[in-house]
């Protein structure tokens, strides 16, 4: 669990560029804890500790932004030409501070498909989709960039304000069978403390540059959509096959069916000793069920 703030010295200046649903609530949690958090969106909001980036048009964060930064926390997708919106638009700025940490939130995508297997970091990526070839491209970047960078390979996101939930309530929800087929996926308050208890923990655990966060239990789609229908009292929909329905889907959801993979914690939590908050989706939906 997250310790007071004593435990990372409270100098310590946090950007979060891609404040979305992950870097918000990192945001939230680690001003909670006292520290400096400063957040980027593409367009102005009325926060007053946000700030805009935009790689798509070039607005870059006046300097003043980048004052005492000592971590960064880039949760910016690859650009359409696969390359890193941070490292592409930043890099200078970032190399003229004393960054102590960057870490970059990627995809448990560079894996490809291991047909059901566990996967885990000591596995060579294998990207199977146009956009996992993007982004072990990023995480190269970011790799050979010389900044003292962590990356997260992160399966499928969920929280209160986006879960099974949300799709259930407006009408998105599509049952779908295929045999075998399982998903990981993590909770989003687990992807901040984890990497809150990496920092914290910093000179006592040893480094690893990559880390996936996923939760215990991987599983397939339909038990994940019949538990929420269940906690709702309602009936789920009869499952549809995926051979019939995969005509139907877009390129996006089809390209998700493609890949069977189980992501390995281990290493977050059995070598490094994390305790996740939400270790499978049972845990993790009621408490976006609660906050619905
Ligand atoms: N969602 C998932 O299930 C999932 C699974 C695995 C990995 N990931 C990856 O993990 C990271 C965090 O995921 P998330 O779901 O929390 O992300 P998200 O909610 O989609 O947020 C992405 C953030 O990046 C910003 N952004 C996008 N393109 C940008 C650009 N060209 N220049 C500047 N800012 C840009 C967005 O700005 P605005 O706030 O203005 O929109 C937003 O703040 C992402 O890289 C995502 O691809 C996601």
């Amino acid at each position: 669990m997250i310790h007071s703030a004593s435990s990372i010295d409270n100098k310590k200046k946090f950007l979060i560029l891609g404040a979305g649903f992950s870097g918000s609530f990192f945001a939230k949690s680690i001003r909670k804890l006292g520290y400096t958090a400063l957040t980027s969106s593409r367009s102005e909001n009325k926060d007053p500790d946000s700030f805009v980036f935009n790689s798509e048009n070039g607005t870059v964060p006046n300097k003043k932004i980048f004052d005492g930064v000592t971590h960064i926390l880039s949760c910016i997708p690859p650009d359409k030409n696969g390359n890193d919106p941070v490292l592409g638009s930043l890099k200078n700025k970032l190399k003229s501070l004393s960054l102590e940490w960057v870490g970059y939130l990627s995809t448990t995508g560079v894996y490809g498909n291991t047909k059901g297997e566990w996967v885990s970091e000591i596995d060579p990526p294998k990207p199977l989709q146009k956009r996992s070839h993007k982004r072990l491209n990023c995480e190269i970047e970011w790799i050979e960039s010389g900044f003292p960078v962590q990356i997260f390979r992160l399966p499928g996101i969920y929280g209160p304000g986006r879960s099974t939930f949300e799709a259930i309530r407006s009408n998105k929800v599509r049952v779908i069978y295929k045999k075998n087929q399982v998903f990981s996926r993590i909770h989003v308050a687990d992807i901040t403390n984890a990497i809150i208890y990496l920092l914290q923990n910093k000179n006592s655990l040893k480094f690893h540059q990559i880390i996936n966060i996923a939760d215990d239990e991987p599983c397939s789609q339909i038990e994940v959509t019949k538990y929420c229908y269940d906690l709702l009292g309602l009936k789920m929909p009869k499952p549809i096959f995926f051979e019939d329905v995969k005509k139907e889907l877009s390129p996006i959801a089809k390209s998700f069916w493609m890949e069977n993979r189980k992501v390995s914690n281990k290493l977050l939590c059995e070598t490094l000793g994390y305790k996740l908050i939400y270790k499978n989706y049972k845990i993790g939906l009621k408490d976006c069920y609660t906050n619905i």
